[in-house]
């Protein structure tokens, strides 16, 4: 089984009001968790390489273990270049192989981001390649990329339209109240449902994607509070809203923060509890674990996507 497109895969989740977990991997261990996972759960994968990722682990490293996961479950995985900012990675990306890769010309004016989106779909398309694109601003801090709450813009329902009729660009990222990091709320949490309908309404069958969608589970923050620096304040995006946007035409839905906070989590514990343990591999399999439990609880109590393999 090769790697493949999530063209399919979106399909499927949007017929069956389902959204597909598309998570961030920097290392084997987070890899392993999260294909074992799907595998348990016999749930679609998207397994997604941010430019931070691909430098911390070079490129060629995290393009390898996704075929060795391939290569020992079978699974059919799409490997996916997240927020990539220029022409320049989104084509070094699809010349390694990978199926899928986002263009996020969010900080660009809107004509600049069609025709930056627009090369990168004409490059994509021609080698099989899907291509995510991004129209309105996220707040929270992704990569070097800080957007204060001030500045985030929620996606307009019109340009929306107008984009993916202009560019060809197989699924959105859109904004309507999420963002990165741990701290996504400082009030109550609030995302714009109305918006998001009105967009799902005006593009009927078409993926929309949902970025800074961690839910920063309270569980896991202070376990990591309790055994090491604190994390004040943090607050993620409840999980029922989660499910109800994944009936609304979000099929694809990003999670990276949990991942870390349950890592991070698991180490932290482990050590605290085994001081006398240098072995990496003592507090990484935990770890590894750790991955897997948090996935499987996405992919089966809010995704909604087990058993839709
Ligand atoms: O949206 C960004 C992801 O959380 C990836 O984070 O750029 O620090 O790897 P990163
Ligand atoms: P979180 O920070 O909420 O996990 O979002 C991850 C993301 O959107 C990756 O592109
Ligand atoms: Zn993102």
């Amino acid at each position: 089984m090769p790697l493949v497109t999530s063209k399919e895969m979106f399909k499927k989740a949007y017929q069956g009001k389902y959204a597909v977990g598309a998570f961030n991997v920097n290392n084997m261990e987070i890899i392993q968790g999260i294909v074992e996972a799907a595998q348990e759960e016999k749930a679609p994968l998207i397994l997604q390489v941010s430019a931070g990722a691909r430098k911390y682990a070079k490129p060629v490293y995290l393009k390898k273990l996704v075929e060795a996961a391939i290569e020992d479950t079978g699974l059919p995985i799409v490997l996916h270049l997240d927020h990539g900012e220029d022409f320049e990675i989104c084509k070094a990306c699809i010349d390694d192989g990978f199926t899928s890769v986002m263009i996020d010309g969010s900080k660009h004016p809107f004509e600049e981001n069609i025709e930056l989106t627009k090369r990168v779909v004409d490059y994509a398309h021609k080698r099989g390649a899907v291509v995510e694109a991004e129209l309105g601003r996220l707040a929270g801090i992704e990569d070097a990329v800080k957007v204060s709450e001030q500045d985030a813009i929620f996606t307009d329902p019109d340009e929306a339209v107008e984009f993916v009729e202009r560019t060809g660009v197989d699924s959105l990222a859109i904004a309507i109240g999420t963002s990165h990091g741990a701290y996504k709320f400082k009030g109550e949490p609030r995302l714009d449902f109305d918006r998001l309908e009105k967009i799902s309404n005006m593009l009927p069958g078409f993926p929309i994607v949902l970025h800074g969608a961690s839910s920063v589970l309270p569980e896991f923050v202070e376990l990591c509070n309790k055994y090491g620096g604190e994390i004040p304040g943090a607050q993620g995006v409840p999980e029922n809203m989660l499910r109800k946007a994944a009936e609304m035409g979000v099929c694809k839905i990003n999670i990276d923060t949990d991942l870390r906070l349950a890592m991070t989590a698991s180490v932290r514990k482990h050590l605290a509890e085994n001081p006398s343990h240098f072995d990496p591999r003592q507090y990484l399999k935990p770890a590894r674990d750790a991955i897997k439990d948090m996935v499987v609880h996405k992919m089966r109590n809010v995704l909604g996507c087990s058993k839709k393999a």
